[in-house]
């Protein structure tokens, strides 16, 4: 097995199952629903971080890298994890946040304290001579991306929360001890590692104002040293295993930068998440707006990322959803009238495509965004300083809850919907974050009579099972098409047909010829013929495989 015809499951352990009661998810919650991760036939399961955290951003703010948070777990039990799902055959992919830590972690404590060893860990400036802030840059969750670094006058940088300070990367201490924290890991049998917002720990040796006008990302994004410092990682940690999986994920990127990253020639990554296709919705870039999806951009920028990363010999990491995105399902399709279709549609766009693709959980059965009605529904603190800073530039309260509802990470992070009970099956207690429609949505009914669990189950297999699809060079199709997104692949003797309609109507495309003798795959309707024009129902999804 390798990474190319693995699929990945992402679970956000807050909110899978929770064991104790605390209405937090825990690993014993997933150690007891290993059958059921086993049952999807998928290789890895992501794991969103459970190290401990003062969960300023949802354990994103990590103050121990080698420890388990005691509201999740103990490390007997992340042991007991990891043989229960080897024994499945599923390895374990641990979340690195090493761009940052949280401000709680010892050395930004030490540092604090005057230790000069640890204040070298990070990014701490004076002010401007005329007293502005060390650089203009802003946060990536609103306000200046710099903080008081105590009483001492200088500032420190946080592209995140003020609690998430920046690791100075150029130490080369710093970059030991992140070696370090996935050796760790390693030498506790865990091959896979997902490394987040890895792109900006290259900033340049200089932080320089962006000039007047400009995006102050490009400032410290994609800089020259990525690639030596993931070079580096590589070959002090994961590189010395010959099974490592490993991921980066990339924040406003560009496809020759992560061709680069995951080239296999350059020792770095197997591959990388991109978010491009994942802005489709957003406003001149905005994401804190409200606009219909476009999708001649969706199809542009899944065209351009599929043929960029082949012709860079790079790979991608292929998802719809994780923990920072809305449900796609809402996004981009119809879950009112058309759940089942809309949720296996969007799956089939993403798994027969060139790349790894990942699963985040509740995806499987469909799930959808909760309905909330009020701001303090969420919990997340993006949320939060969105709400308040679309309520200062003028909007109203029922505007900027529209917006925040259609956005919010939070929509992605409410428990896993196992049956239609009271917390959804989650917890004996009070969930940390409330679940809304369990009633149509969750587990049990699927596994009883849904049509998108088993759906997911073959698109799966298939990977495993046609080495077009895992291995298949892509050839765009039909890319002027107002409403399908096509493409076909192909290796060897075969080549397959994808179609997929992204409208709530019916639509027609003409398909090659030689692909009306061919045999449908996959589809998420009943039985049909081919012909050399093919009418597709809503949401509808069709792969027609030619075999020589
Ligand atoms: C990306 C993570 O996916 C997100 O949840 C987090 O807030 C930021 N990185 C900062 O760590």
């Amino acid at each position: 097995m390798t990474f190319k015809n693995s699929v990945i499951y992402q679970i956000y352990p807050k909110s899978f199952k929770d064991s104790t009661g605390d209405g937090i998810g825990d690993l014993r919650g997933i150690i007891d629903n290993i059958p059921y991760i086993a049952s999807l036939g998928v290789d890895y399961v992501w794991f969103n971080p459970f190290f401990p955290s003062p969960q300023r951003d949802n354990g994103y703010d990590i103050s121990d890298y080698c420890s388990i948070d005691p509201a999740m777990g103990t490390m007997e039990d992340f042991d007991e994890l990891v043989a229960a799902l080897e024994s499945h055959g599923i390895g374990v992919m641990l979340d690195m946040v090493l761009n940052h830590t949280s401000t709680d972690h010892e050395w930004f404590q030490r540092a604090l304290a005057g230790e000069k060893k640890y204040q070298d860990y990070y990014y701490i400036r004076p002010p401007q001579p005329d007293g502005s802030l060390p650089t203009n840059w802003v946060s990536k969750f609103g306000g200046p991306a710099w903080a008081p670094f105590g009483e001492t006058g200088d500032y420190y940088l946080h592209l995140y929360d003020p609690a998430q300070a920046d690791l100075d990367w150029h130490n080369p201490d710093v970059r030991a001890e992140a070696a370090k924290v996935v050796n760790f890991w390693r030498n506790r049998g865990v091959h896979g590692f997902r490394f987040d917002v890895i792109n900006v720990i290259g900033k340049g040796s200089q932080l320089l104002d962006a000039p007047l006008g400009t995006d102050d990302r490009k400032m410290y994004t994609d800089g020259p040293d990525v690639h030596a410092y993931l070079r580096e990682l590589n070959e002090a940690s994961f590189g010395r295993d010959e099974d490592s999986v490993t991921v980066g994920e990339m924040s406003s990127t560009s496809v020759e930068a992560c061709a680069g990253y995951s080239n296999p020639g350059n020792h770095e990554l197997n591959m990388v998440f991109s978010f491009h296709h994942l802005k489709v919705d957003y406003e001149d870039g905005e994401k804190w707006t409200s606009t219909p999806f476009d999708l001649a951009a969706l199809k542009r920028v899944l065209n351009e990322w599929a043929v960029g990363m082949q012709e860079g010999d790079g790979w991608n990491a292929l998802f719809w959803n994780n923990h920072d995105q809305p449900r796609a399902i809402n996004r981009f399709t119809d879950p009112g009238r058309y759940r089942v279709e809309s949720a296996t549609m969007l799956a089939t766009v993403i798994h027969l495509l060139r790349g790894t693709p990942f699963v985040y959980m509740g995806e499987e059965i469909g799930m959808t965004d909760p309905d909330y009605e009020t701001i303090s529904d969420y919990v997340d603190v993006e949320a939060h300083n969105a709400f308040a800073s679309l309520m200062e530039t003028g909007r109203s309260e029922r505007e900027a809850f529209a917006i925040v509802h259609g956005k919010a990470r939070d929509n992605a992070r409410t428990p896993m919907q196992w049956d239609s009970g009271r917390t959804a099956g989650f917890t004996n207690g009070t969930p940390w974050l409330r679940s809304t429609n369990q009633a149509r949505i969750n587990v049990a009914d699927e596994e009883a009579e849904g049509r998108i669990l088993p759906y997911y189950r073959r698109l799966i297999a298939l990977r495993k099972a046609q080495p077009v699809i895992s291995q298949g060079r892509y050839l765009p199709y039909a890319m002027d098409h107002p409403e399908v997104f096509a493409y076909i692949r192909e290796h060897g003797g075969q080549r397959l047909l994808v179609l997929t309609n992204f409208r709530a109507k019916q639509a027609e495309i003409e398909i090659p010829l030689d692909f009306t003798e061919g045999s449908i795959l996959i589809s998420n309707y009943p039985e049909r013929t081919l012909d050399s024009t093919i009418r597709l129902e809503p949401y509808e999804a069709l792969a027609i495989l030619i075999s020589n």
